[in-house]
């Protein structure tokens, strides 16, 4: 049904609408440009021909940060994340990476229960760690690879 392959320049609009649609304080599409020109890794998820969702990590040997992931509505609960994060571990070990760090907001249950399906363990609370206008403090959270 889904297929991944990499988040190029011309996918980007189409992430930042996802992004906006599904984030409570969504990355801007500045946000999404510098981290593509930064050189983040981005993978897509797609279904026919549109984007069902996105993951951008960056990946510092011997670890890796997962710094956003997101699924269209209309595609979420049907596996996509899965692939994408599935995806990631495999890349991540062919690249040598141990360990697979993120943050998550304390309130968002089913992203904490679908990383928990994963292996990622939580490890610490960073308190007031999203400010703006949904403060909130985040789970820290990592997965060490095999
Ligand atoms: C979190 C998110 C990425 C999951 O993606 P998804 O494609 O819907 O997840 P999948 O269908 O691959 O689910 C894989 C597993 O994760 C868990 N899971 C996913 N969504 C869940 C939910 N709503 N409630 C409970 N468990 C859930 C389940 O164990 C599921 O396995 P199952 O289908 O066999 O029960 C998606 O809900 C999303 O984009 N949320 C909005 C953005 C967001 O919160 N991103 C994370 C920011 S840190």
């Amino acid at each position: 049904m889904f297929h991944v392959t990499s988040l190029r320049e011309e996918h980007l609009e189409e992430s930042y609408e996802i992004e906006k649609l599904t984030n409570p304080t969504p990355w801007t599409y500045k946000n999404f440009k510098s981290s593509f020109e930064v050189g983040h890794f981005g993978l897509i998820c797609i279904y026919k021909n549109q984007i069902a969702g996105f993951a951008i990590y960056s990946p510092i040997k011997p670890e890796a940060h997962l710094l956003n992931i997101a699924i269209a509505h209309k595609f979420q609960k049907k596996g996509a994340g899965a692939l994408l994060l599935n995806t990631i571990f495999d890349q991540c070990t062919v690249m040598g990476i141990k360990t697979i760090y993120l943050e998550v907001r304390i309130s968002n249950i089913k992203a904490i229960l679908f990383y928990e399906k994963f292996g990622f363990k939580k490890d610490a609370i960073r308190e007031n760690y999203y400010t703006g206008e949904h403060k909130e403090d985040a789970l820290l959270m990592s997965k060490v690879l095999a």
